[in-house]
């Protein structure tokens, strides 16, 4: 062959560092010889809990019916989202996970010439998906790990047509306040969508939640996503979506894929949404696995930072280890966290999802071994 056929893609997708996600059970069962069983993983934010038995019985229904292919619609998703938040279905657009959602606000917004802005530490899908459209990503630092939204805004340039958002944020679990989304949202111009990313928005306390979809009515620029996969326990479904002025839903809709989210994933969500016993369930061992995850940090003599998703990002490079190093350790040890170097840009960290009491413990000991090795 003559010629290198990746030079025939733009040098903006050429440079782009692939998505890093969590290790595999099945592949570190290969690369150590470990029972799949003995594998505790705690790596991609997941619900430990799997997922309810009505959620379990539509699953069970839909299946019937794959031969066909799902709603392009997603007529009855739409229908229990629009009654359950009180927005029209017009301002829905569904997504493959939210993270189909980012990417259709990217191809619909974003393009060589054009702008996003974020914060470093932010989550990694957001320089992805601006690089693959030529966007130009313009990062703006941290405070004290959190989303700066005062620099974020005065970041903004003639140029930019996005500014990406999550709340909490992941890897860091940081949170922005009700009144510091406000005050962001009203120096951001209209011209410019805000994508406040709310994956895991059912993690947060009630009284510490920002009101968006109160804030959708007042800011047409604003997009609002959310995912199943956490908190409703889907993620291997892969069902999101965003909440948005119609005009900016029409255009997103416009290049999603025909059947994005498919048939199984749609009935498992409807019906997952109205199961609000399950998310309080999840709501609760969430929390109490925070707070065991935080106290066995503590007890090594280990920082974390304050989280407010499903996950805690622990600074283990106490005693001069490495965190890459620490992360093998607890491989052979058969528990699989989170590395944060890398595009996070967070290298003395790992990210450790929340599992049950039994994995967190199971996690404690493989950390308090592999500190002292
Ligand atoms: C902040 C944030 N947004 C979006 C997503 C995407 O999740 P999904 O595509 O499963 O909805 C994740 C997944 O971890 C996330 O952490």
């Amino acid at each position: 062959m003559l010629i290198d056929l990746c030079e025939l893609s733009p040098s903006y997708v050429r440079s782009i560092a692939p998505y890093q996600p969590g290790k595999p059970i099945s592949e570190l069962a290969r690369e150590m010889g470990l029972e799949e069983a003995a594998i505790v993983k705690l790596a991609s934010n997941e619900n430990p809990l799997g997922i309810g038995p009505r959620t379990r019985a539509a699953i069970d229904a839909a299946l019937g019916d794959i031969a066909r292919y799902p709603d392009g619609n997603g007529y009855l998703l739409k229908l229990a989202l629009s009654r359950r938040y009180g927005v029209d279905m017009s301002s829905i657009v569904l997504g493959n996970g939210s993270n189909d959602v980012l990417e259709l606000v990217a191809a619909a917004f974003l393009g060589p010439g054009r702008a996003a802005v974020m914060s470093q530490h932010c989550f990694a899908v957001y320089p992805l998906a601006t690089q693959a459209r030529g966007a130009r990503a313009i990062v703006v630092p941290a405070r004290n790990y959190a989303h700066d939204l005062e620099s974020m805004a005065k970041a903004v340039d003639d140029e930019t047509y996005v500014v990406w958002a999550a709340n909490p944020n992941n890897p860091t679990g940081t949170l922005a306040a009700a009144d510091e989304v406000e005050a962001f949202l009203r120096k951001v111009p209209e011209r410019v969508l805000v994508v406040i990313d709310e994956a895991y928005n059912e993690y947060i306390k009630a009284d510490l939640r920002t009101d968006t979809l109160k804030l959708l009515k007042r800011h047409p620029n604003l997009v609002v996503t959310r995912t199943f996969s956490k908190a409703y326990g889907l993620a291997g479904l892969r069902v999101g979506y965003a909440l948005a002025h119609p005009s900016v839903a029409d255009v997103m809709n416009r290049v999603r894929q025909p059947f994005n989210v498919n048939s199984i994933g749609l009935a498992a969500a409807a019906a997952a949404l109205d199961d609000m016993e399950f998310v309080a369930r999840s709501y609760a061992e969430n929390l109490n696995g925070l707070r065991q995850l935080e106290e066995g940090a503590r007890k090594l003599g280990l920082e974390f930072i304050p989280s407010y998703g499903n996950f805690l990002t622990i600074r283990v490079t106490t005693g001069g280890k490495s965190a890459a190093e620490v992360f093998k350790r607890l491989l052979r040890r058969g528990v699989i966290v989170r590395p944060v170097g890398g595009g996070y840009g967070l290298p003395e960290h790992l990210r450790v999802t929340t599992g049950t009491a039994a994995e967190n413990e199971k996690f404690l000991g493989a950390l308090a071994a592999s500190m002292k090795e």
